[in-house]
């Protein structure tokens, strides 16, 4: 047997997100000790290898019969294939567990497989071991894509099986990667990895919480945490200084392409700092995982944008800025206009680049889904030549409206322009919905786009109850500049709160946190929570402020997400080992289930009968 060699590098420097690829790990990061039964893994093997006699562990992906006796085998393990040439392999089906001992060999010209990382060798004189006999597979599994054809609820039913595909594999090290590449930038930042409770009292954070109980105290639950939220504010009141976690986190919601009930942040929170430094610190982060997986960084620092210049550029608190269809201002144009639908508080347009070829159904369907999003309609028309237009609208605008509507938006012969009418938020948000429904590119598709949105609003909207909804949570510190007009104008006070976003998804948020009771009793009274209701509310949280709090700020960012994006997934299920179906179920353990009659009683808990 040839002698055991340092791993090689597979990937290069090339995007991940197009090649399949990644940077490989150092050598010294995998020693030869750690390979075990095999010498080599089969997606590693080349032409460098010719000559050397390798031993291969992994599973069957195929076998074709060539003459009486040889059969060729493609043999996969978590890196690739390989093709061995194997004599006598009448027994060896589909997923049979085996090790191959054999001679690398070149193949000759008329037999590469361009197709294949491998295609140009393949093994000979193998000597097979069957390690594990195996039943035929639920579904293929050779599929190189990852087979989205495989309905999803069979692909989780069998999630080992899954797993085994090129693409899932990819997926599971791509987010250890990530994560690897976070703990070591947190690590040198100087933040100390802090575990929190799982089991902590029920604390009213946004999201429904899941509850647990408590067999030791019957009829008290403890809640999952939303967020190591209070925990990690307590941290700083300790003196810690820096932490961060990754943190597992468990929200009752709605599942979504970006919504699991369980999901992994990266959680920090430092004492002594402005914004700019938060911003530092977890950029540097987030970029040290994008380079980790691209091999390069997408910028060297991430551009900024005020949450203003975000809602009246793009409708949306979370941009997707690798594409142009902003919006465009049009309220003063209509300030006198005699037309009903643009007498509105805000009138906004999105100017579609030869859109004119648009058809009238797709234009039907579009009005549709803004309809379904409360929009009253949708006004459109097409720009001809010569400045005439053409569309059901056309006929409210006078010819100065109507030209300065043109020069306004600079539209040309061939386009399309959208408008809406109405309070400015909604205008805003249609619009923003309008324009990703008209322009999103898949999610691998344009480079990574981060972007910083800064200066939320401490106030967006209404409670039931009417008071004041905090745009973040309730424990952010308002924009000094703004303290004065708390009680005067609160919907004027921005906050000094901070989402980070990547290619249009929601990747994190943060703030820096009111140390100081006299300000969040303000701010609690604003919200119509009593001293004596914050008292038994949070407590527990509060109280310690008392003694000696450090202004201190923090954020958080989903993994889960930020791993998906990365690895050119749409949904986060992909980039999770064993995530939950939309509907909250795990078709492989079948969590959620009922339990026995005994652990009931154990918890002092009694089943309703379900709800007619
Ligand atoms: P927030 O609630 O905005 O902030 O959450 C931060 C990030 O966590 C991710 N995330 C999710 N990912 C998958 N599934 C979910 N159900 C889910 N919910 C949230 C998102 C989101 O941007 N404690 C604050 C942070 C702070 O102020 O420091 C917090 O949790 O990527
Ligand atoms: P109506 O006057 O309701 O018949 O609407 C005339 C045109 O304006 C139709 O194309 C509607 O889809 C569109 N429209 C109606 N209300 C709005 C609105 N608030 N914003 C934008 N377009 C609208």
């Amino acid at each position: 047997m040839a002698g055991r060699r340092p791993a090689k590098s597979i990937g290069g420097s090339l995007a991940v997100r197009e090649t399949g690829q990644m940077p490989e790990a150092t050598s010294s990061s995998r020693p030869d000790r750690a390979r075990g039964m095999r010498t080599d893994y089969c997606g590693e093997l080349g032409l460098n290898d010719v000559g050397r006699s390798v031993s291969l562990c992994g599973w069957v992906a195929r076998r074709r019969e060539h003459g009486e006796h040889l059969a060729f085998v493609d043999l996969r393990d978590r890196s690739g294939l390989i093709q061995c040439v194997v004599d006598g392999a009448a027994d060896l089906r589909n997923e049979y567990v085996i090790r191959v001992t054999g001679t690398v060999v070149a193949r000759t010209a008329d037999t590469i497989n361009t197709e294949l990382p491998t295609g140009q060798i393949e093994l000979k004189e193998c000597v097979v071991e069957v390690l594990n006999i195996a039943e035929p597979p639920v579904f293929p599994i050779a599929d190189r894509d990852g087979g989205p054809t495989v309905d999803e609820n069979l692909r989780l039913k069998h999630r080992y099986l899954d797993l085994r595909r090129d693409r899932m594999q990819r997926n599971l090290r791509i987010r250890s990667r990530v994560n690897a590449a976070i703990r070591n930038t947190m690590d040198s930042q100087g933040f100390t990895e802090v575990e929190t409770p799982m089991l902590m009292p029920s604390t009213p954070e946004g999201a429904r919480e899941f509850v647990v109980p408590s067999r030791l105290t019957p009829g008290a639950f403890y809640a999952l945490p939303q967020s190591p939220q209070l925990f990690k504010q307590l941290l700083m009141v300790a003196g810690a200084d820096r932490y961060y976690q990754i943190a597992r986190c468990m929200r009752d919601e709605d599942l979504r392409a970006d919504r699991q009930f369980e999901f992994v942040q990266l959680d920090a929170e430092m004492s002594f700092v402005t914004q700019d430094d938060v911003l530092e610190c977890i950029s540097e982060a987030v970029l040290a995982a994008a380079e980790a997986i691209t091999g390069s960084r997408p910028c060297e620092v991430i551009p900024r944008m005020t949450w203003t210049e975000a809602m009246e550029r793009y409708g949306s608190d979370k941009p997707d800025i690798r594409f142009g269809l902003e919006l465009i201002e049009l309220t003063d144009v209509f300030a006198k206009t005699e037309a009903k639908v643009f007498q509105t508080q805000s009138v906004k347009a999105i100017r579609v680049p030869g859109g004119a070829e648009m058809t009238r159904n797709r234009i039907d369907g579009l009005t549709d889904y803004v309809k379904r999003m409360g929009a009253k309609g949708l006004a459109w028309f097409k720009v001809k030549e010569a400045g005439e237009v053409d569309g059901p609208v056309a006929k409210f605008m006078t010819a100065d409206e109507l030209s300065a509507v043109l020069a306004r938006t600079e539209a040309v012969a061939g386009d399309l322009l959208f408008f809406q009418a109405g309070d400015l938020d909604p205008v805003r948000t249609v619009l923003g919905q309008l324009r990703n429904e008209l322009g999103r590119p898949p999610i691998n598709e344009g480079g990574l786009h981060f972007l910083w949105i800064t200066e939320f609003p401490l106030f967006h909207g209404t409670k039931d109850d009417g008071t004041p909804a905090p745009a973040h949570h309730a424990f952010t510190h308002p924009h000094v500049a703004d303290v004065d007009k708390l009680e005067t104008d609160p919907f004027g006070v921005r906050a000094q709160a901070y989402d980070l976003t990547l290619n249009g998804w929601e990747l994190g948020s943060g703030s820096i946190r009111i140390h100081k009771p006299e300000l969040q009793q303000r701010i609690f009274n604003l919200l119509g929570i009593s001293p004596e209701d914050a008292q038994r509310r949070f407590g527990f949280f509060l109280n310690p402020f008392k003694y000696g709090a450090p202004p201190h700020g923090g954020f958080a960012f989903g993994i889960d997400r930020l791993a998906a994006i990365l690895a050119g997934e749409e949904n986060i299920r992909e980039i999770i080992a064993f995530p939950k179906t939309q509907s909250g179920l795990d078709p492989m353990t079948n969590a959620p289930t009922t339990i026995t009659d005994k652990q009931l009683n154990e918890l002092g808990l009694r089943v309703l009968p379900p709800k007619a």
